[in-house]
């Protein structure tokens, strides 16, 4: 199941999974699995520290038919807001987010393996409220 399968790869208790779909993924789940493990490694890593991440994956219709929405909310951290228009970019980071390791590849690499799912990660910004969503066909 893919709770277990994911919560497994992150020893922590701030993550709130709310697995409100049933639907089997029309997709390659390894490569769902990826994005979305991306995702929250991000969210945990750039979140304040403490702070709840909500993940989601939810039943939602696009032009008629069925997907599963899933979605990475978290509050902003000591980084700030990456900057939208280069968020995706090969090798970004914000520069204030240059005391945490990373390499700027996996959000890249995210949309890089969304576009071969048929899809798109749209990422948004409220406030303080950060939320990154895909969403996949459903069988
Ligand atoms: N969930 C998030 N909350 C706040 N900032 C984020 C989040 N995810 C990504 N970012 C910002 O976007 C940049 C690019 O992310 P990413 O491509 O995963 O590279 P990396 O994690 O190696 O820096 C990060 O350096 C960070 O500034
Ligand atoms: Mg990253």
């Amino acid at each position: 199941m893919i709770q277990q399968d994911i919560s497994k790869h992150f020893e922590t208790d701030r993550i709130d999974f709310q697995f409100l779909s049933g639907n089997h993924l029309y997709s390659d789940y390894t490569l769902v699995k990826t994005i979305i493990v991306n995702l929250l490694s991000n969210a945990i890593k750039y979140s304040k520290d403490d702070s709840k991440i909500i993940f989601e994956c939810s039943d939602i219709q696009v032009e008629n038919k069925p997907r599963v929405k899933f979605s990475v909310v978290n509050l902003l951290g000591d980084s700030g807001a990456p900057e939208r228009d280069k968020l995706f970019e090969r090798n970004y980071r914000n520069s204030k987010a240059q005391n945490k390791p990373g390499t700027g590849l996996g959000l890249w690499m995210s949309q890089e393996i969304a576009k071969l799912l048929g899809t798109t990660i749209d990422f948004q910004n409220f406030g303080e409220q950060i939320i990154f969503s895909f969403d996949i066909r459903t069988k």
